[in-house]
């Protein structure tokens, strides 16, 4: 099954308007010319969707410009109102965003997102025809205490509720597990690979084995330009979320090309 890669940056709460800049500007400088068979995407805060929208999106911009996709770190379960702070999915359109992050853990630990929460994102995001990508992963305790595939099954089952085989076509999921996020601890290959591979059997069982073997899915989790190319040569392992490395520049465009020269072409 050859499926697409797909590495995306999550900026988190980093990267205003002129930060923005400056990355894309060394971002596509150093992007000319390169093609590599992977989807990029970048997901900026909010506030910096707009200029980095009027930046790929502009007639005059490149094609590796034009090629990289746009995502939203998350979204309103609602359509639009009384919900201060909250951005809806008609918003995010208007700015030309493709795919929504849904379910990070710092949204699940943090902001007490629920599995049922972000099953109603889920739904508003592909009403919108947003792509979701759905964060899954345990924490250390969870992992020591042996529950790594009961944590996995049930965010799975509940965040994917009522979610059509249609659906779940256009959604990626990223296996993020919540010890190697943002710590400088990865997940070995064969860790890893166990948790997708698993994934990957539950989803067998949701929506049968032809929709799994089709679908994306991410590992994240302190993932770096050194790490890149052994992670992605994992079967299971379909590209990466990356935080803190894709930051800058360099080393967001080295995690590109050391994760997806090892991928089928
Ligand atoms: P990290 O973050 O690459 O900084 O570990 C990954 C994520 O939170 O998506």
């Amino acid at each position: 099954m050859n499926r697409k890669p797909i590495f995306a940056a999550n900026w988190k709460m980093n990267m205003g308007v002129s930060a923005t800049e400056d990355f894309l500007k060394s971002f596509l400088s150093k992007l000319q010319g390169q093609s590599f068979h992977a989807e990029i995407v970048i997901a900026p805060p909010f506030v910096s969707l707009a200029k980095l929208a009027d930046i790929l999106r502009s007639p005059s911009a490149s094609n590796e410009a034009q090629a990289i996709q746009i995502a939203a770190q998350n979204c309103s379960e609602h359509d639009a109102g009384a919900y201060t702070g909250e951005v809806s999915v008609l918003m995010l359109r208007e700015l030309f965003v493709h795919y929504v992050i849904i379910g990070h853990s710092e949204r699940r630990a943090i902001y007490g997102e629920t599995d049922a929460t972000l099953n109603a994102k889920i739904h508003k995001a592909r009403e919108a025809n947003l792509k979701p990508i759905f964060c899954i992963g345990e924490t250390l305790a969870q992992r020591e205490a042996g529950q790594l595939e009961a944590i996995l099954r049930t965010q799975l089952t509940a965040g994917l509720k009522e979610v059509s085989d249609k659906d779940l076509a256009e959604l990626v999921i990223a296996y993020e597990p919540v010890w190697a996020i943002g710590t400088g601890v990865t997940a070995t290959s064969a860790q890893a690979q166990d948790a997708h591979a698993f994934v990957r059997s539950v989803i067998a069982e949701l929506y049968g084995p032809d929709s799994a073997a089709k679908l994306r899915i991410q590992y994240g989790g302190s993932v770096k330009p050194g790490n890149a190319a052994e992670l992605m040569a994992c079967p299971d392992i379909d590209g990466a979320l990356i935080g803190g490395a894709a930051l800058e520049p360099q080393s967001f465009l080295e995690i590109i090309r050391n994760g997806s020269c090892t991928q089928d072409s």
